[in-house]
């Protein structure tokens, strides 16, 4: 059996993990709004719609931030569709999804939603086929006291206080030729600092995102961001960064190494920042908002899902409903590994989505609400990650990959607040069990205080609405410590967190 060892200290740090690294992403399309977190007729409905079960395996998931509406759907959203008496908004086609939009969510339901999943609500602002004026008019209607026009009209609508919301998105994937309202990253980066600047003339604390790219591979990444950034670097706090993973032509021990992508990917806009923060002479530091990231059977959609025809715009279709299974959730823990890796600079993501649509959580009309294999990590990271992430030198056998080269088989990374730390550890072999010691320098008597892992005999093993508990974290039995050194055995294709106890 191999092994391998990993180095942690205290006086490493990366950075402060935000709590904002585990936010999510609710998305008017498919069944992710409407028969996804809202159903009127189920028989968990509350007052206004949504569903308790759904709600409940929200807060369990520790999501933080919700980041809504869009997502492509954003491009062509008008925000007051979504305002006012439900029999009087306006049913829209979606062009983004070719679906049929009833508006009966919107904002003031949006936020009374996120209440009751005690998460914070990220909204994006369309900059495809709107501008300037329009995102004053959302912000000040969600944010401003009473006093002005659209201000007083929320408070007619039963809001008096402003909603707060904190973080706005300015557009969403401007780099995508898919997307409505496209355009090149000079004139993005225009229009976005343009936004930015009157934005902050109304309410100066907001923190803004700008879209970066929509992935690693599109043709404009790195001379985008460069671009946007030179544009907008004085009037934004955030960069956005998407990735979607999944394994091409059955080549899984690359998708088993998709974070070392996701690891490439967060450097190499770290540095476009530090570029153009250098040609900037400017102390201020952007951050990365790494808002679109997951697992994605993308050719499934494109192949099976896609829908088209004039006379075709379904509601609420069934649509990028993956199934996750074992292999997906660990490849979902090795990308929040890399999320945490960079602390000090990606301090706000969202899995993408949250409900039915490439989801943790599925659901059934008039039915249940069950976790997808995915779930888990999330839930367990979000539960556990606290306080300052910790570099993890791992020294391990390598994996040929036929997309990255020789790959690490483990990446690790350990987060420290006062007495209680977490190890997470991934083995991306997928025959071989890897016995790792972990050398916690610094920790005190660290005891191990819980541990939670995602193996199977089956990495093909999902959850489903037949069997919903098919797949669930179980104790990693092997986790022992002696000496300040963490010893535990990885299975094959297998994610571990170690919660331990410090006293240094
Ligand atoms: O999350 C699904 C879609 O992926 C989003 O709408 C879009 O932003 C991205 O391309």
């Amino acid at each position: 059996m191999p092994n391998a060892r990993i180095t942690v200290s205290t006086s490493a740090p990366i950075g402060a993990v935000d709590r904002r690294v585990f936010g999510s992403f609710v998305e008017h399309l498919g069944r992710c709004v409407y028969d996804g977190i809202h159903e009127p007729g189920h028989p968990t409905a509350d007052e206004q719609g949504f569903r308790e079960d759904v709600l409940a395996l929200v807060r369990e998931l520790g999501v933080t931030t919700v980041r809504y509406p869009g997502g492509n759907f954003v491009s062509g959203y008008r925000w007051e569709d979504g305002i006012g008496p439900k029999e009087q908004r306006p049913v829209r086609r979606d062009l983004a999804w070719h679906s049929t939009e009833t508006n009966q969510v919107g904002l003031h339901e949006f936020v009374h939603w996120n209440a009751k999943a005690g998460s914070e609500p990220m909204l994006a602002i369309n900059l495809g086929t709107r501008a300037e004026l329009e995102a004053l008019d959302l912000v000040e209607y969600t944010n401003l006291p009473t006093g002005s026009a659209l201000a007083d009209r929320r408070a007619a609508n039963g809001a008096e206080q402003g909603f707060g919301v904190r973080m706005w998105c300015l557009g969403n994937e401007m780099d995508g030729p898919w997307q409505l309202g496209h355009r090149d990253a000079v004139d993005y980066g225009k229009l976005a600092s343009r936004t930015a600047k009157a934005l902050k003339q109304l309410q100066p604390d907001l923190q803004l995102v700008a879209c970066g790219s929509s992935g690693r591979k599109m043709p404009t990444f790195g001379s985008w961001e460069r671009e946007v950034l030179e544009q907008a670097y004085d009037d934004v706090e955030f960069i956005s960064a998407h990735a979607y993973y999944e394994p091409v032509d059955g080549d899984v021990d690359s998708f088993l190494a998709s974070a070392v992508d996701m690891d490439r990917f967060i450097e190499e806009v770290a540095a476009t920042i530090e570029h153009v923060r250098a040609e900037k002479r400017t102390d201020k530091q952007v951050f990365i908002s790494f808002d679109e990231w997951n697992v994605w059977y993308q050719r499934r959609y494109e192949t099976v899902d896609r829908i088209s025809g004039d006379d075709n715009w379904p509601r609420a279709p069934r649509l990028l409903e993956d199934v996750y299974t074992v292999t997906d959730a660990v490849v979902v823990g090795s990308l929040l590994i890399s999320l945490l890796k960079h602390a000090d600079r990606v301090k706000a993501a969202s899995l993408a989505q949250l409900v039915n649509v490439i989801a943790p959580i599925m659901t059934e009309p008039g039915g249940p609400a069950w976790r997808q294999t995915i779930f888990h990590p999330f839930a367990i990271t979000s539960r556990l990650a606290r306080g300052s992430a910790l570099r993890a030198d791992v020294a391990a056998p390598s994996i040929a990959t036929e997309r990255f080269g020789d790959v690490p088989a483990v990446d690790a990374v350990v987060t420290r607040d006062g007495e209680r730390a977490a190890v997470f550890l991934v083995n991306r072999h997928r025959t071989e069990a890897i016995t790792v010691e972990v050398a916690l320098q610094g920790f005190g008597s660290p005891a191990v205080s819980e541990t939670a892992m995602i193996a199977d005999d089956d990495p093909d093993a999902a959850n489903t609405v037949d069997d919903q508990d098919r797949v669930t974290p179980i104790p990693n039995e092997s986790a022992s410590v002696a000496d300040g050194v963490l010893t535990v055995t990885l299975p094959p294709v297998s994610w571990t967190a170690v919660g331990l106890t410090a006293t240094d």
